[in-house]
């Protein structure tokens, strides 16, 4: 089914969630706004999201429906699995969804999300997937791959944006939380893992255990089983 919603494409531009988060009154819910180039990538914690021109797909979509707003603390986790589900219908093997939102083909970040707003008025998630960039730099901090390397040829970014878009709509549209915690399940990267959470300030060390069904992530830490609903996950 074609959805209903509204895209901006620019050649170059600071950064697609600036753009937003500077016209975000004047826009519809579902305004999507892509860039072959961003100037200031941004990506979590302040740090740069860099991307050579025209290699990599890199969009953010506007959210202002209130219905959906409620669920501002889950909606990078839901486009996460999104972009997971499409990358496997490119027949890429070994991908996973790195709670709380990046994808990962084996242990090599794919895609990462990056949600800014302001609550309750808008929400901004901000998605960069690498596509068919082929050399990353030496100093990331953690390995990076791409479609075109996995698969050894390039892939059509329009349609794979066309795609994503519409399969994106059409999730936070019909909501079912049911068949997306199933899918998360299947594809837990950090499942069985020792990791280090931070959580409003405080840190936490455990073993992820699973997540429940408000999609929080379950760490068992001693005897206690702690339920995060957001934070930073690092891997120990
Ligand atoms: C991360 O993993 O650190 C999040 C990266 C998010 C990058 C995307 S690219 C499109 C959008 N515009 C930005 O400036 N950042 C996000």
């Amino acid at each position: 089914m074609l959805m209903k919603y509204q895209k901006i494409h620019f050649n170059e531009i600071d950064s697609t969630n600036n753009y937003l988060k500077n016209s975000y009154r004047l826009l519809n819910n579902f305004t999507f706004v892509s860039a072959d180039y961003q100037s200031k990538g941004k990506g979590r914690n302040n740090r740069v999201w860099t991307s050579k021109p025209g290699e990599n797909l890199m969009f953010s979509f506007l959210i202002k429906d209130k219905s959906l707003i409620v669920h501002a603390p889950i909606i990078s986790l839901l486009t996460a699995i999104e972009v997971a589900k499409l990358l496997e219908t490119y027949k890429i093997q070994k991908v996973s969804v790195k709670w709380p939102n990046d994808v990962l083909i084996a242990d090599k970040k794919v895609c990462g999300i990056l949600a800014e707003g302001e609550l309750p008025n808008y929400l901004i998630v901000g998605v960069g997937i690498n596509v068919n960039q082929k050399d990353f730099p030496a100093d990331l901090r953690r390995p990076a791959t791409s479609l075109s390397l996995m698969l050894n040829e390039d892939i059509d970014i329009d349609e794979l944006r066309d795609k994503l878009f519409n399969q994106i709509v059409s999730s936070l549209i019909n909501l079912e939380f049911d068949k997306k915690l199933d899918y998360f399940r299947k594809h837990n990267y950090l499942l069985n893992k020792r990791v280090k959470a931070t959580f409003d300030n405080q840190e936490f060390i455990g073993e992820v255990i699973g997540i429940d069904d408000s999609f929080c992530l379950q760490i068992q830490s001693r005897d206690v089983v702690l339920n995060i609903d957001s934070g930073e996950i690092e891997i120990l």
